[in-house]
């Protein structure tokens, strides 16, 4: 296995991604495919331009002509699909798109492979498709019970990996990772858009309470645990990536807030996100019995991610969805501000 076709490389997730493993294996070969949606950028593979181990190639994951003269023309062994609609609150407004990429476009990788042949097919797929729980952890033959509808899609496509491995064999591996933070994350996701208000003084809107609980995983760390999948998993099985690190919301923002020096009455709390799951937890006996263990430590992380949005403004500030905030409150009413918490 030398030549990766990586599905959505330009995100978040999938750039840091493609700059681990050319970093890690000298020998592969990474091809980008990406629809540079709002949340695709090539700045986040900037510094690969020129390596002859790179391509990027634009395109949606639902072309399935495009996708497949992809595979042939460079001899894909394996590929990995981070592509998706990815942001809840988007998913609330507007399910539709996330019903093409992450439903339609997942159908439509598995019809590809099931007509051209790959080594290995990995779903990159998350914690939100269980659905929260108050105590205790999921296990990966938990039953999906899915929120939103981002977390409904993608639980739809992982149902339809699963079943295309079962009916016709294919190679697939699954892994469902928790939330992620680091560098080149879109600042829509409550860690970039808190660091990001923070640096200019505007307020963070803290859903409720602030009191939901997430596990918080660096960025690295869910490289490292789809790699060990990729190359150690079993065809056909699911592999929770959790870091153990389980944090109220609330408690995360007044971290970020004293990482950089601001004060704690920037926190607002606003009106809730609907149907709003509470918790967040992942069983992770079997990815550790593969040798996952997580390396970063929370807080030191945390404050690497800070001072890269710091000395990266030029980054977010040509990016950030100024009518994000507007286009939500036409459709979906004004987030009200909680006074009492
Ligand atoms: P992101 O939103 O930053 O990036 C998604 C990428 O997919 C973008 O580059 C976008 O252009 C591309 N894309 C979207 N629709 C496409 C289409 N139809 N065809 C081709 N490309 C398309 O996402 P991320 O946060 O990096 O998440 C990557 C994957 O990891 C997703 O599948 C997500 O569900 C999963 N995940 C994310 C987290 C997290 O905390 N960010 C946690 C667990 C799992
Ligand atoms: O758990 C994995 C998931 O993590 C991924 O599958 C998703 O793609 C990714 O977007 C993320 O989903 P969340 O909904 O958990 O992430 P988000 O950053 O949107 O929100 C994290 C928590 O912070 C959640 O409890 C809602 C809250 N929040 C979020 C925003 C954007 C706020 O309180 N205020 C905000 O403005």
């Amino acid at each position: 296995m030398q030549n990766l076709l990586i599905a959505g490389g330009a995100g978040f997730i999938g750039s840091n991604f493609v700059r681990y493993i050319l970093g890690k294996y000298p020998a592969y070969r990474v091809v980008v495919y990406d629809k540079l949606t709002y949340a695709g950028n090539l700045d986040n593979l900037r510094d690969l331009e020129g390596n002859p181990r790179y391509t990027f190639i634009q395109g949606d994951i639902a072309h399935r002509q495009k996708v497949e003269q992809a595979l042939r023309e460079h001899k894909v062994d394996a590929i990995l699909n981070f592509a998706a609609e990815t942001h809840v609150d988007r998913s609330i407004l507007d399910p539709g798109a996330f019903i093409h990429t992450d439903v339609m476009g997942t159908y439509g990788l598995l019809e590809v492979i099931k007509a051209v042949g790959v080594e290995r097919f990995l779903q990159v797929s998350t914690d939100e498709v269980y659905g929260s729980i108050e105590q205790g952890s999921f296990k990966e033959d938990d039953p999906l019970r899915p929120t939103s509808p981002y977390a409904a899609s993608k639980a739809a496509g992982d149902l339809l990996c699963l079943a295309y491995h079962k009916t016709y064999g294919l190679p697939i591996l699954i892994t469902r990772g928790s939330n992620t933070f680091g560098p080149y994350q879109y600042p829509e996701k409550v860690i970039p858009l808190f660091i990001t208000n923070a640096l200019e003084d505007k307020p963070l809107p803290l859903y409720g309470d602030g009191k939901q609980i997430r596990d918080r995983m660096y960025v690295e760390d869910h490289c490292a645990g789809i790699d060990l999948v990729l190359h150690k998993g079993k065809l056909g099985e699911v592999y929770n990536i959790f870091a153990d690190n389980e944090r109220t919301n609330i408690e995360v923002a007044e971290l970020l807030l004293r990482l950089l020096g601001k004060p704690p009455s920037l926190i607002q709390h606003v009106t809730d996100r609907p149907a709003h799951d509470r918790r967040y937890s992942l069983s992770t006996a079997k990815i550790r019995a593969l040798g996952f263990s997580p390396r970063a430590i929370f807080e030191t992380a945390l404050k690497e991610t800070v001072e890269w949005y710091v000395q990266n403004r030029g980054w977010w500030e040509k990016i950030r969805d100024e009518k994000f905030e507007e286009y939500y409150e036409r459709n979906y009413g004004k987030r009200e501000i909680l006074a009492h918490h």
